[in-house]
């Protein structure tokens, strides 16, 4: 069935609007194969929309994705040392835009797989004994509660300088996130992984209740429960004996930047956030990289990658999905390499050419 893809875009900063136009460029040339059109509605977020109206989140942008079935991202962010937009105060930073929108829009299970391509493990920093036969495993974050959006002050007490941050969790926030990575399971391999602090703090407590209670429904899912510290270090010593990993906002956001260097590049990691509905925001879990903007030598995969998510789970589209990881794998086998993920005997290329590559290989 043709459709038309209603798709919001958000460049972003850094080097997000060159990684963006090469998805975008891969998503067209799909719609075009299978007979879908693409309608973009460029929105704008973090330093470009501090840059065009003073604050990074504005409500025409929250209003304008609403609209959208589903919204690309490229990075936002800059280089804190040097960029204006870091002499703001933290809550008109652009971070600050990118947490007010996954907020405004209620997405709250963030999906980050790290996969190991074979045909990168040249690029992953274990030992060949660890990763041999490669790996496959699904960060589950809870994306909108805990520490990022308890309360949080700096006050002086009794000529002290103190600073607060709450981390709170209530039992419906645990379970619906929950349900979300057992529903993941069952259609992968059927193991959750919840990851915690249960011998500190009272939510981790509260998160294993839960947790357990969710897992009732899913006889079939094998369910662990480890702390967050040894699955640091499992992540390193044992990545494939995780399938899906269910943790909470901060401890997710910490596991899945290591798990991401363990496949090799933070460039090859996609991520999808998503509500209730079919709507997600989908980005690359890597950051604006402002060092490197500008140059044509980012890595567009990992947006490339989350554009096939979005295909996936915001338009029902799986052959075309399929379609884009299948042209992302033949061009890693055929050994194309942006810089990031280069190795010996291998062809380096840019931005662009990686992008037009893929997208010559969509069939
Ligand atoms: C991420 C990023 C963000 C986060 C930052 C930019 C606020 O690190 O998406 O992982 O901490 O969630
Ligand atoms: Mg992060």
């Amino acid at each position: 069935m043709d459709m038309n893809l209603n798709i919001g875009v958000i460049r972003g900063d850094g080097i997000g609007p060159e990684i963006v136009t090469e998805a975008m460029k891969v998503l067209d040339r799909t719609a075009e194969i299978y007979g879908h059109t693409c309608d973009y509605t460029q929105l704008l977020l973090g330093g470009a929309s501090i840059d065009a109206h003073g604050v990074p989140l504005t409500d025409e942008t929250v209003e304008k994705a609403k609209k959208c079935s589903a919204v690309l991202m490229g990075s936002i962010g800059g280089d804190a040392k040097v960029s204006p937009w870091y002499k703001l105060e933290p809550s008109k930073r652009p971070e600050a835009g990118l947490l007010g929108i996954r907020k405004a829009l209620n997405l709250f299970a963030n999906l980050r797989p790290a996969i190991l391509y074979d045909e990168l493990k040249g690029a992953c920093p274990l030992k060949e004994e660890i990763t041999e036969g490669g790996f496959d495993l699904m960060i589950m974050r809870e994306l909108t509660g805990g520490l990022y959006f308890g309360e949080r002050k700096t006050v002086e007490e009794n000529g002290v300088m103190t600073a607060y941050d709450s981390l709170t969790y209530n039992e419906n926030e645990i379970r619906r996130i929950a349900v979300r990575a057992f529903d993941i399971a069952m259609k992968r391999g059927k193991k959750v992984t919840s990851v915690d602090k249960a011998n500190v703090l009272d939510s981790s407590r509260l998160w294993r209740k839960v947790v357990e209670e969710v897992a009732k429904d899913y006889p079939e899912v094998a369910l662990e429960h480890m702390l967050v510290d040894n699955c640091a270090m499992q992540l390193v010593k044992d990545p494939k004996q995780f399938d899906v990993v269910l943790t909470e906002n901060m401890f997710g956001d910490i596991l899945s930047d290591e798990a991401s260097m363990v496949t090799g590049s933070i460039g090859m990691l996609a991520s999808a956030s998503l509500n209730e509905t079919k709507f997600g925001l989908y980005e690359p879990s890597g950051g604006s990289a402002p060092d490197i903007a500008g140059k044509g030598i980012a890595n567009p995969i990992a947006t490339i990658l989350s554009a096939a998510m979005m295909l996936r789970f915001s338009f029902d589209l799986d052959k075309e999905a399929d379609a884009i990881e299948a042209a992302v794998a033949r061009v890693l086998k055929e050994g194309y390499r942006t810089v990031d993920i280069m190795s010996e005997g291998r062809v380096q290329i840019g931005t662009e050419k990686m992008g037009d590559l893929i997208a010559s290989y969509i069939a």
